[in-house]
């Protein structure tokens, strides 16, 4: 499973790419507005450095809804650097922008997908990445990972190849979970990806190890 960072703040991008596990990063636009970023060029400019400091796909997220401005911005988009993946929302001109990328050799996600259904859509249309949001299923008193195995019992029945790519990770069980049950990739907050080194006995078993260890230091 490849691990993305779900996150646009520069320093948790490199904090997790130091750790040298990260394969790519996503971003939507909750994510860039909340790093104070303004205006279109110092957006492209964001997704750039993002670009440079990470080698793997780079979700970049159009806010168009219509087919004709979300394949001209994602065009702008895709052109800034050759690992942006257009992230596309799940609407109907949606799935024919996806359809025109696929043709046209531009990698997509498609976002904001809450059921089978809309996975499978995104499949036939060629979408690089399905992007399923457990978390908000979960907070929604639904089970977000019951779809994950859901679309990977779909996806390998039907020969799919577009990879799922769990999202709205909200804790290190979530990821857990989402290994097991066979997602392509799983997108993390840096918090839920450095939840994964925690374990109690890990710490007390160091201690006591680096305690003896001064006994014939
Ligand atoms: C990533 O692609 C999604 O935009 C993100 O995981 C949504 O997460 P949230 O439900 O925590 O906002």
């Amino acid at each position: 499973m490849k691990f993305f960072i779900d996150t646009a703040n520069l320093a948790q991008i490199k904090e997790a790419n130091d750790l040298g596990i990260l394969d790519g990063v996503t971003t939507n636009p909750s994510l860039m507005a909340k790093e104070g970023i303004k205006g279109q060029e110092a957006v492209m400019k964001h997704y750039k450095d993002i670009c440079e400091m990470v080698d793997g796909d780079i979700s970049a997220e159009v806010i168009s809804t219509d087919v004709d401005g979300i394949i001209a911005e994602g065009k702008k988009l895709a052109a800034i650097h050759e690992n942006i993946v257009v992230k596309v929302p799940m609407i109907k001109d949606g799935i024919k922008a996806i359809k025109w990328f696929t043709e046209n050799g531009i990698k997509t996600n498609c976002t904001l997908v809450f059921s089978a259904g809309q996975a499978i859509l995104a499949a036939k249309a060629g979408a690089t990445y399905v992007s399923p949001f457990i978390g908000r299923i979960d907070d929604s008193g639904w089970d977000g990972m019951e779809l994950i195995h859901q679309l990977r019992q779909i996806y390998s029945v039907q020969g799919f190849e577009t990879e799922i790519l769990a999202a709205s990770i909200r804790n290190p069980n979530h990821i857990i979970k989402c290994a097991e049950a066979g997602a392509d990739v799983c997108t993390c907050p840096l918090d839920s990806i450095l939840g994964l080194l925690k374990h109690p006995l890990t710490d007390i078993g160091l201690a006591k190890f680096l305690e003896d260890a001064k006994k014939f230091a």
